[in-house]
């Protein structure tokens, strides 16, 4: 008799394309709800978001500098295999587009664009996104057994989200130009 087959889990760009599309309707419904009220709900979400995001993109290269010393086809190697492959999907990479989009929300409605401390931000925000993109090819390295880079690369690599994050945050806040 045959089988019935397991259910497939959604493609990574599928699971994107759906987490923007339910990130841009509660955006809109939080500022048609809100009204006048809402830059300061969307802005508190957005730091949420954000705190989410850099704890992944801090703890991943961390898992990797683990993920190095564990022997290929071990019980711990599958395990950090697990680890990493959930912290991305289910908590950075849903984070990080609700922070792109919710930042985005934000500076259009506040007229940012223009001033040179946001644009600064954006720069440094696009790097922090490139090396999430970094951390992600890592990913599926460490699945497929192919990562050659020894453990003092990743504790290189682990200190670019903690640098750009120190520059960002002054950026927002300070606003320094
Ligand atoms: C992903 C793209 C991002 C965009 C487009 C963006 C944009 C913005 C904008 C426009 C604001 C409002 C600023 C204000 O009202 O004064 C804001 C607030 C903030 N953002 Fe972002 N942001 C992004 C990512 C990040 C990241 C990665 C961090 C931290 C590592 C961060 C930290 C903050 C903080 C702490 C605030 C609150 C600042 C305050 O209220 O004084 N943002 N963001």
């Amino acid at each position: 008799m045959a089988m019935d087959a397991a259910p497939q889990p959604a493609s990574p760009g599928k699971r994107a394309a759906i987490a923007l599309a339910i990130t841009v309707a509660l955006t809109v419904a939080v500022a048609a709800v809100f009204g006048e009220g809402a830059y300061l709900w969307i802005k508190a979400i957005h730091v949420i978001a954000v705190i989410s995001w850099m704890a992944g993109m801090l703890y991943l290269p961390r898992l990797f500098i683990y993920h190095c010393d564990a022997e290929k086809g071990s019980v711990q190697s599958e395990t950090f295999k697990v680890m990493e492959r959930r912290l991305l999907t289910i908590i950075m990479n849903p984070a990080m587009i609700i922070a792109w989009v919710l930042g985005l929300w934000l500076a259009w409605t506040a007229s940012y664009f223009t001033s040179p401390w946001f644009l600064a931000k954006l720069i440094l925000v696009l790097v922090l996104s490139w090396a999430h993109g970094y951390f992600s090819a890592s990913v599926r390295a460490f699945a497929e057994d192919r990562n050659e880079k020894p453990p003092r690369h990743w504790r290189l690599v682990n200190e670019i989200p903690t640098v750009l994050m120190i520059f960002i945050v002054i950026l927002v806040i300070v606003k320094p130009f």
